[in-house]
């Protein structure tokens, strides 16, 4: 197994970048939550990383809770179906959620969990994510927090895995093909 640091060809977003971001949308969230005793709901596995470090840049307590969804399985693109892998452990009704993404790609996800939290009768969902591929997207969701746009290239990093590996990088990067392919980078 080669080194994290072996396997990139390139990084995207730095990890000064990303604390950047995450400072900036935890100050704005803080201001316009200061009332209404937030839920942070992280989209596991992805959003762990991103939830962490945003929690920690809020002025404000939160309540946190966590979701595990997939559609991607183990491969490098969207399969289109939501799985649900864990629920949340908290009754939504009544809560203003604030749903914590590390992407957004085809919009799948987020669209799918907007609807699921708002039919379970929170009473408000917005979204904050870190990235997103403009470019990607499949289903209109609205972003009401967003971090960085990067182009169609598959990234890992900060939560971001490719075949559940790689999310330990405190930054955002493409990996080298040959890591794809299976051979040692
Ligand atoms: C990734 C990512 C987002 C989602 C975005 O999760 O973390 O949750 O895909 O893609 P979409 O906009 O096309 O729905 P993944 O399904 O890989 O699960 P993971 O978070 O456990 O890696
Ligand atoms: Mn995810
Ligand atoms: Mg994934």
């Amino acid at each position: 197994i080669a080194d994290v640091e072996e396997c990139i060809d390139h990084e995207l977003v730095s990890a000064e970048q990303i604390d950047t971001i995450i400072r900036q949308a935890a100050a704005r969230v803080s201001d316009d939550y200061r009332d209404k005793d937030p839920l942070l709901v992280a989209v596991l596995k992805g959003a762990v990383n991103t939830l962490a470090a945003f929690s920690q840049a809020m002025s404000i307590p939160a309540q946190m809770d966590f979701m595990s969804l997939s559609s991607y399985g183990a491969g490098v693109t969207s399969s289109g179906t939501v799985t649900v892998r864990q629920d949340l452990s908290v009754d939504v009704r009544g809560r203003h959620i604030l749903i914590v993404e590390d992407i957004v790609d085809s919009g799948r996800t987020l669209a799918w969990l907007v609807e699921e939290l708002k039919s379970r009768g929170a009473a408000s969902v917005e979204v904050f994510a870190l990235l997103s591929k403009p470019s990607r997207r499949e289903v209109d969701v609205n972003v009401k927090y967003s971090g960085y746009e990067i182009p169609d290239e598959f990234v890992v990093g900060f939560g971001l895995d490719y075949d559940e590996r790689f999310r330990n990088l405190d930054s955002i990067a493409v990996l080298k093909p040959s890591v794809y392919q299976g051979e040692q980078a």
